[in-house]
């Protein structure tokens, strides 16, 4: 079942859900990151009824780990996957329960370690024989048997920018496959270890769900050798990864058709599944307000300045990503210009966009970056002393800022005010 867009336009006036976002802009001010509830809901909802019983979905926090959205997400009955302490902190403040949390990364530190044994997580992911060998001496340390799952890399090529490609041998993450069943081995014998699951993520805004199905074999026909060696494993992890719709000619597939793609195998070998979605969560479910400082002609082109930069948005200037950008109100006559539309910052590689066709846009005039929920925010950061955007959060009619925008003040403590 297709879902609903929850960005519309009514009277030719752009709403998130039905609260209008010039109603907003005009009340928090720009830039301004704005959630639908809704949309992040039924996001949920299609993976929830799409996974088989007894699966565990892990909403990777890197996506975008505002305190409220993972409240919601953690109420909605989902597990985390975090990557970092400050993660770890934020899920545990946000209500996941620890049986429901994995911290994957290839460099925990000794402390992040402890902290997670401390909390009673479902599993770290090991990420190298160093790593597993650091945690088998803080568990052995704690007397507490440490849950672990080995990352391991398949060697797998999925189609994405380079930079977020994290399934082929050349990249740094995991472990091969003879060094995981190495690992493994030493695992099963060691007191103070407990191999319970195998995990691999192969990259991205991946839009094809082919490679997924050979990484879900992959690891199943791992996952049985080492049964045959007596190491009994209960969950198989895919990771995370799938796309969204940043290309507006060509449709991502949905929740459902990725999980039908990797939980066939998975399910049928009598193994837990296991998946971290995090962009096909909340990127779609956000977009980011913008207003429009300067229009200027330079050379052949015309630039569109707005007031928000790569300090906001980085995914632009960073992989070169395509959003679509959308005109909060929308010109009854359809006339296009084209721009680029850059932000304040001190860089030419600070844009939104290149080239893009867009209505003639005057100084004040609302603009909406869609698809922005995931990595935006998240990515965000205080270059050329900019304060980090507001998030509001839209119910219905009703919208609260769930983060309020930074002050000068913060940009000597570096406090992010939050309205949990
Ligand atoms: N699990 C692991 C181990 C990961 O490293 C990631 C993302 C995920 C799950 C979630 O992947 P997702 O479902 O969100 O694709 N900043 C980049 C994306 C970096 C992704 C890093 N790892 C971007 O803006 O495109």
């Amino acid at each position: 079942m297709p879902l609903q867009n929850q960005f519309q336009y009514q009277n030719n006036q752009l709403y998130c859900e039905d609260a209008p976002l010039a109603a907003i802009a005009a009340e928090v001010g720009t830039p301004v990151y704005v959630y639908s509830q809704a949309a992040l809901l039924e996001r949920v909802n299609a993976y929830k009824t799409a996974v088989p019983p007894h699966s565990l979905i892990c909403y990777a926090a890197k996506a975008n780990s505002n305190p409220t959205l993972l409240r919601r997400l953690a109420a909605a009955g989902l597990g985390a996957d975090v990557t970092s302490g400050g993660e770890l902190f934020l899920a545990q403040h946000a209500g996941f329960p620890p049986e429901k949390i994995l911290f994957s990364g290839v460099g925990k530190r000794r402390d992040e370690i402890e902290m997670a044994l401390a909390a009673g997580i479902h599993s770290l992911h090991a990420e190298s024989e160093m790593e597993l060998n650091l945690i088998a001496k803080v568990a052995a340390a704690r007397q507490q048997r440490a849950h672990i799952s080995l990352r391991v890399n398949p060697n797998i090529r999925a189609e994405t920018h380079p930079y977020i490609s994290t399934g082929l041998k050349a990249h740094k993450f995991g472990v091969d496959r003879a060094t995981a069943v190495r690992l493994f081995q030493f695992a099963a014998t060691h007191p103070w270890l407990e191999p319970v699951g195998v995990a691999a993520h192969i990259g991205s805004q991946i839009t094809d769900v082919k490679p997924y199905r050979e990484s879900a074999k992959f690891l199943v026909t791992l996952a049985d050798e080492l049964a045959a060696a007596g190491i009994r494993l209960t969950y198989v992890d895919v990771g995370g990864g799938l796309g969204i719709d940043y290309d507006e000619e060509r449709e991502a597939p949905m929740p459902g058709d990725w999980i039908t793609a990797v939980s066939q195998p998975i399910i049928q070998a009598g193994y837990q599944l296991v998946v971290e979605p995090g962009r096909s969560i909340v990127g779609p479910a956000g977009l980011l307000l913008t207003q429009a400082l300067y229009t200027k002609q330079q050379g052949e082109k015309q630039f569109l300045i707005v007031d928000a930069g790569m300090n906001d948005l980085l995914r632009p200037t960073l992989y070169q990503a395509h959003h679509p950008i959308w005109p909060v109100a929308q010109a009854a006559d359809g006339a296009t210009a084209v721009y680029d539309i850059v932000g304040p910052v001190c860089e030419s590689g600070d844009f939104l966009a290149q080239a893009r066709p867009f209505p003639p846009t005057r100084p004040g005039d609302l603009i909406a970056v869609m698809q922005a929920g995931a990595y935006g925010f998240a990515m965000s950061s205080n270059y050329n002393g900019r304060l980090r955007p507001a998030e509001v959060l839209v119910d219905g009619r009703q919208y609260q800022v769930i983060r309020a925008r930074q002050q000068y003040q913060h940009l000597l403590d570096g406090s992010l005010e939050i309205r949990d």
